[in-house]
């Protein structure tokens, strides 16, 4: 393990441990979630996510020395949008998979009902969280479910599942597939970036480049995907199908160019920050 991967292991382990306390919440008696359903929304929750989103909120709480405490809900909020995304993606409604992370989908171990199910639970815990940890500082509260809600939304995650959905008619072309992408993929990751630097009280200017660069890496993390995902042998509706191997790694590196360009125009970049954009350019997962 280099020392990137390293840092990046240990707050993702931060990130499991405050989630893990969170949820033994559910086994105490005041908590009457059912078993079965907490049993489910754990299961995706600690199957082996990279959890680059919380990690990403937890580099900008370092980058302005904040308590852990001030930025570890949000990270934590983001991760279980992502999850329950994922639970409900996997679906066979929708992408219709049956193994996820190498493992088997959460309906495949629970059912379609109770992996429906505890993707709403996670989706709605998010919100919980926010409002447990935040409501101290109602305005950063309120900046902050907003700023979800608008990344996890119509006009964000589930506006781009609807996209990609009707892609699957009628192929996009490159700008389409940039579009669908933004929504699906690039505004959680945009919006991570942005509700940490809330949460350290960041200035306009820093929140403005944050977000240039959190949309930037946000593209160029789902274009790492696609190549993934050519390599198993799917190139349906990816840049791969449009561009090729060869040009897909070429827009790859004109858009972690782009990425860095914006983070360097802080005064002080996160070197973190920025190695995280070669570590998407190559990672294997
Ligand atoms: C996978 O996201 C789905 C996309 C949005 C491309 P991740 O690659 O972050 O998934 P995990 O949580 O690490 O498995
Ligand atoms: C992931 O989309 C789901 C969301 C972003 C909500 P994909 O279908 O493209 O990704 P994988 O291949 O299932 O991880
Ligand atoms: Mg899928």
């Amino acid at each position: 393990m280099n020392s990137l991967d390293a840092e990046i292991e240990k707050r993702a382990r931060t990130v499991d441990d405050f989630l893990v306390r969170h949820f033994e919440l559910f086994s105490t008696v005041d908590f009457l979630a059912p078993r079965l359903l907490v049993e489910s929304m754990s299961y995706s929750l600690h199957t082996g996510g990279k959890r680059f989103r919380p990690v990403l909120a937890l580099l900008v709480g370092e980058h302005y020395n904040q308590d852990l405490l001030q930025i570890l809900p949000w990270a934590a909020a983001v991760e279980l949008i992502h999850t329950y995304s994922l639970i409900h993606d996997d679906l066979p409604c929708m992408d219709n998979d049956d193994f996820r992370r190498g493992k088997p989908t959460n309906h495949k171990v629970y059912g379609e009902a109770t992996a429906l199910l505890a993707g709403d639970g996670l989706q709605t815990e998010a919100f919980q969280l926010l409002m447990k940890y935040y409501s101290q500082d109602a305005a950063l509260a309120c900046q902050l479910v907003e700023r979800l809600c608008t990344a996890a939304g119509p006009q964000g995650m589930v506006g781009g599942q609807a996209l990609d959905l009707q892609a699957e008619k009628v192929p996009p072309s490159l700008a389409e597939l940039k579009q669908i992408q933004k929504l699906k993929t690039g505004m959680l990751i945009r919006v991570t970036l942005e509700g940490a630097a809330l949460a350290s009280g960041a200035s306009k200017t820093t929140l403005w480049l944050l977000r240039y660069y959190g949309e930037a890496l946000g593209l160029a993390f789902q274009i790492a995907d696609d190549l993934l995902d050519a390599e198993q042998g799917d190139q349906s509706k990816s840049f791969v199908s449009l561009l090729g191997l060869d040009g897909t790694k070429e827009l790859l590196l004109e858009t972690s160019v782009k990425a860095k360009e914006f983070l360097n125009k802080l005064t002080q970049p996160n070197v973190f920050l920025l190695q995280l954009i070669d570590y998407n350019m190559n990672r294997k997962v």
